[in-house]
């Protein structure tokens, strides 16, 4: 170390670097104190988050994060916008301010660590870059040591981590002080000073998921996903860790309209213009309702002869895809513990892909591929490409897959869903897919982090209880915490539409009305018509006409209404169109909400049709009371409508 170097960083083991939003108002301040990394954020000069430690616990080595000082320094401002291939906005601005903090050691061996941090006019984002460097080539993480210091008094909502069913469960509320176990990100929080927070991460691959918890300090602290022995990721360097980021708004609602998670991944490195969004029915809810099954047998869903008569459905219904589960040798007994053995190019006896795909095809109607692996990876991925290839052949586009079991086995062994290994595997065949310009619906997944921007043949994902749920285990406030919680991270297979809400099997906790405004309340760029198609062909074609019209990717969208686990009223304006659709949702409580109609276009007379609750509606004693209203609407108009207890509404707005 020379002279000059020696006395630099001597000086610069105490320091403060601050980077502020765009426009001002969010600062995000990097502290050095003693050595040791801290962070700040405040919002228009009230705390979001006192001061809170960074570092990371290595295996065989010193911890990372003390007995630094500040190599160099530099600042960056971007502003671009790109284009979307789908989604809930097409046009996108990325606006930032950066600082990059580079550190090193002051004593040997003088590692060297990167802090990035970004200020956007919506929220924060920084992350750990550790680069290339003489003493380490490859590091095991023991630990991830960041801190997220919110008022432990304020308000939060979440569901709980490392639960068998995965991302499955109703969210809670709770105060920060008392989530003593962990729970998923996003975490959304209100401030004591009464700003929304969603904690979250972006652009997750290579490492465990994150999830927080209270520290033995009594501060939210990065729980990462650890693998089965213990660690919580094997890397080699250079390495950089997700994003942790932090969507920061002063109501509710305006998270939903924020891009930060999409913006903190990098655009796609291919054009992807083989990627489309689609509908599609399923041989699917039959199941579910107990009239058909997944395995072979005298009901066996799968079969040449109800494929071709789904098909002549999609047709007659105008939709493009038809997933049919069920179909492949390996759902036999107990398909959750038997599934070690699924094959997936093998289908059964009565199942004829050939002339299933042939039929399709002259029907105009895509099959939508279906792989259970019943998080049996090993199996998975040592038919992985042949499967690909195999649909390949048949022209088969889309996949739906799937993770069902409590945890996946991978190398023989036991590992979380959203542990390094998971990720890892979740990403090869992600882009193996797109190798194969195959596109994925993924069900028990790893949760999104944005990184369907950079690979959007990602379509959408599970990763939350959906209306497989349905039939005692959902409650009418859980579409509507989705809302803040879950879908800040993106797109979601709901499975919507069930028409048939009064089943015996499987009652619907939703009016039916409710069950299309879904397609505008829950984004996703594959939507399933989840019922039988005898309900939308025979019994509600009136309904069913605003599922065939709801577009699949959205201009823009513009949160009207709600409150969070209580309502959400959402606007999207069609893609590079100038219709609207409106969606709501309301919890156990009716209401009767007014829509202030200023984003339509002045001086147009626009068509529209109103999909409401009956004013006796009710999602227990009467879910089938609906009615549909031919109106008139203009810009500035006033709109009241009424959404029953565990009802809602649709409205379709067309320009002239
Ligand atoms: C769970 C998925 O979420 C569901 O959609 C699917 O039907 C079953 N697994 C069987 O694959
Ligand atoms: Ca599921």
């Amino acid at each position: 170390m020379s002279f000059w170097g020696g006395l630099f960083k001597k000086q610069k083991t105490d320091a403060i670097y601050e980077v502020k939003s765009p426009n001002g108002r969010i600062n995000l301040s990097f502290v050095l104190e003693h050595g040791r990394i801290f962070y700040e954020v405040e919002k228009d000069g009230k705390m979001i988050v006192r001061r809170s430690r960074l570092g990371m616990e290595l295996q065989d080595m010193h911890p990372l994060g003390e007995g630094l000082c500040v190599v160099r320094a530099y600042n960056r401002t971007t502003d671009q916008t790109w284009e979307a291939k789908w989604g809930e906005q097409r046009v996108i601005r990325d606006n930032y301010n950066e600082t990059v903090i580079y550190l090193e050691e002051v004593v040997k061996p003088a590692r060297l660590l990167t802090l990035r941090f970004r200020a956007y006019d919506d929220g924060i984002a920084f992350r750990y870059e550790i680069p290339a460097q003489p003493e380490m080539s490859q590091i095991t993480i023991l630990d991830e040591l960041t801190e997220f210091s919110f008022d432990t008094n304020c308000r939060s909502w979440s569901i709980p981590a490392f639960q068998p069913d995965r991302y499955e469960y109703d969210y809670h509320e709770h105060r920060v002080r008392d989530l003593k176990e962990s729970v998923h990100t996003p975490l959304t929080i209100l401030t004591t000073a009464g700003h929304y927070v969603a904690l979250h991460e972006a652009a997750l691959y290579n490492y465990g998921s994150m999830t927080v918890k209270l520290n033995k300090r009594g501060s939210l602290c990065s729980d990462i996903t650890p693998l089965s022995d213990g660690a919580r990721a094997h890397v080699s360097l250079p390495f950089s860790t997700p994003w942790r980021m932090m969507i920061i708004e002063n109501d509710a609602l305006d998270l939903t309209t924020s891009r930060l998670m999409l913006n903190l991944n990098e655009a796609p490195r291919e054009d992807f213009d083989w990627v489309e969004p689609i509908k599609f029915l399923g041989i699917w809810w039959a199941m579910y309702v107990g009239e058909w099954t997944w395995a072979p047998g005298d009901r066996h869903g799968a079969t040449t002869e109800h494929a071709k008569q789904y098909i002549d459905y999609c047709r007659d219904l105008g939709i493009k895809g038809l997933l049919i589960e069920g179909w492949n040798d390996g759902w036999e007994g107990d398909w959750l513990q038997n599934g070690v053995n699924n094959k997936f190019m093998v289908s059964t006896p009565d199942f004829n892909i050939q002339e299933i795909t042939d039929y399709g095809r002259e029907n105009g109607v895509e099959l939508i591929g279906h792989h259970e692996t019943v998080g049996f990876v090993d199996n998975y991925e040592s038919q992985l490409e042949d499967s690909y290839k195999y649909l390949n052949k048949y022209g088969v586009r889309y996949i739906k897959s799937g993770y069902a079991g409590s945890r996946m086995v991978i190398n023989g062994k036991r590992e979380f869903h959203h542990s390094q290994l998971g990720v890892l595997h979740y990403q090869r065949a992600l882009e193996l897919a797109a190798k194969y310009h195959i596109m994925l619906d993924v069900h028990e997944p790893i949760k999104s982090t944005g990184i369907e921007r950079t690979w959007p043949n990602l379509m959408t994902r599970e990763g939350a209880r959906g209306q497989e749920y349905e039939g005692g285990a959902l409650v009418p406030s859980h579409a509507c915490f989705l809302p803040y919680t879950r879908l800040l991270a993106g797109g979601m297979d709901y499975t919507s539409g069930i028409f048939d809400v009064c089943n015996y099997t499987k009652r619907m906790a939703t009016t039916i009305t409710r069950q299309i405004a879904y397609y505008v309340t829950i984004y996703s760029s594959m939507q399933m018509a989840a019922d039988r198609p005898q309900f939308y062909k025979d019994n509600y074609p009136d309904l069913f006409n605003f599922i065939r019209n709801v577009p699949l990717s959205w201009e823009k969208s513009v949160p009207l209404f709600g409150e969070i686990g209580k309502s959400f009223v959402v606007a999207r304006q069609a893609w590079k169109k100038k219709d609207w659709y409106v969606g709501g949702v309301t919890n156990e409580e009716g209401r009767r909400v007014e829509l202030y109609l200023d984003f339509l276009e002045e001086g147009v007379n626009y068509k529209a049709k109103l999909y409401r609750d009956a004013e006796d509606a009710h999602y227990r004693e009467n879910q089938l009371a609906y009615v549909i209203e031919d109106k008139i609407l203009r810009k500035g108009d006033r709109l009241e409508v009424y959404m029953a207890p565990g009802g809602g509404f649709a409205l379709e707005i067309l320009h002239p």
